[in-house]
């Protein structure tokens, strides 16, 4: 098991291994304050293969599982408002305990539902996909879509603890493995040569535990001493400007890691053909068709260009990207909308 502290404040560890469901009742123990109730909020797909498994672990508290249909659809108001009700209508106090078992959609609301709560209550993030494990799990954003936009609303609700059972990812469908991947390749471009070369010859998949743990590390440096979001973490940003776009573009029709790995490939020609990097996009490219991540998109450069603009972190004065140097090293620029329009058209051919 590998054990990373997250020195936020309030600071949490992640845990990382294999068999750690079944390990859940001592690592609550470890928490300061014991909780009396444990609710374990679920989804329709997660809650049938380890909602048991986790309640078995759970025998010497009291647990209630409340389970929400699967998918980012119903990542909604009307589904935090089910989450928090239950939360009501169990009697759990501020003392007791939320737990996340699934992907990034259920860590996000009911993270979101443990913000708010009497104002605030612990939770634990328990992913089980790739995608929350590299990423959404750590960091301590959370938040809900409405039809306006997604996680339109959210808080910073730091978890009490994160606890990753990689034997969890043997049940997910291969696109949810693509999916992690794109955000695992953009550690590796921003941060890591060495978690690069991991991806690119597939190694990544052979020692999940191995792998987790290089992607915290890595998301670890960059929300350390920059909790709100400002500057180090939106290098973590890397593809997603131009990637939100053409995921609003399909109409979420892509799923996230596809839009990114675009997003991905069209900001690294667009910084290299703008003259801001000499880091060339082919390597990229090949890494993420190994990885079964599309590299192309057929909407035009005025589509993408109005879906970003859109995109609620554009400042009027211009618009900040990640510019990749090299495999493991990028910076942060800030361009006028003149040269936003430039990047993105150069990002498209
Ligand atoms: N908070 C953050 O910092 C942050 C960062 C990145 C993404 N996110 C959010 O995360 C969400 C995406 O996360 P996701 O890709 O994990 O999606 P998800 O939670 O919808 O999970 C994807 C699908 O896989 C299923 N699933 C989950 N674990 C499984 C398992 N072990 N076996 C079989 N099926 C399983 C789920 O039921 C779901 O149908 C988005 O809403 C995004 O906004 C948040
Ligand atoms: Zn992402």
């Amino acid at each position: 098991m590998r054990r990373i502290l997250i020195d936020t404040d309030p600071a949490y560890t992640v845990n990382i291994g294999v068999g750690l469901i079944e390990r859940l009742g001592s690592s609550i123990q470890e928490l300061e304050k014991q909780p009396e109730s444990v609710m374990i909020v679920t989804d329709s797909t997660v809650g049938p293969l380890y909602a048991k498994q986790v309640q078995d672990a759970l025998s010497h508290y009291h647990t209630i599982v409340h389970t929400f249909p699967a998918g980012e659809a119903h990542k909604t108001p009307e589904t935090l408002l089910g989450i928090l009700r239950a939360m009501a209508q169990h009697e759990l106090t501020r003392s007791d305990l939320v737990l996340a078992l699934g992907g990034g959609v259920v860590g996000d609301m009911a993270g979101f539902a443990a913000a708010v709560f009497q104002r605030g209550m612990r939770f634990i993030q328990c992913p089980t996909t790739w995608l929350s494990a590299v990423d959404a799990s750590v960091g301590g954003k959370t938040a809900v879509d409405l039809p306006e936009g997604k996680n339109m609303i959210g808080a910073f609700h730091q978890p009490a603890m994160v606890v990753c059972d990689v034997e969890t990812f043997k049940t997910l469908p291969e696109l949810r493995f693509a999916d992690g991947a794109a955000e695992m390749i953009k550690h590796g471009v921003i941060a890591s040569p060495e978690l690069f070369a991991r991806m690119k010859d597939l190694t990544w998949r052979l020692d999940p535990e191995t792998t987790v743990a290089m992607n915290v590390e890595i998301k670890r440096s960059f929300v350390l001493g920059d909790v709100h979001d400002q500057a180090d973490r939106q290098m973590l940003n890397f593809g997603h400007t131009i990637g939100h776009a053409i995921e609003a573009w399909s109409d979420f029709k892509l799923s996230h890691g596809q839009a990114v790995a675009i997003g991905m490939v069209m900001e690294t020609r667009a910084a290299r053909k703008l003259g801001l990097s000499d880091l060339d996009e082919s390597e990229l490219i090949a890494v993420l068709n190994k990885n079964g991540l599309p590299t192309e998109t057929e909407a035009s450069s005025e589509e993408i260009l109005e879906f970003a603009l859109h995109d609620k972190k554009r400042r009027c004065s211009g618009v900040t990207v990640v510019i990749p140097e090299r495999i493991g090293r990028a910076r942060l620029q800030t361009l006028d909308m003149e040269t936003f329009k430039r990047y993105i058209e150069a990002g498209r051919s």
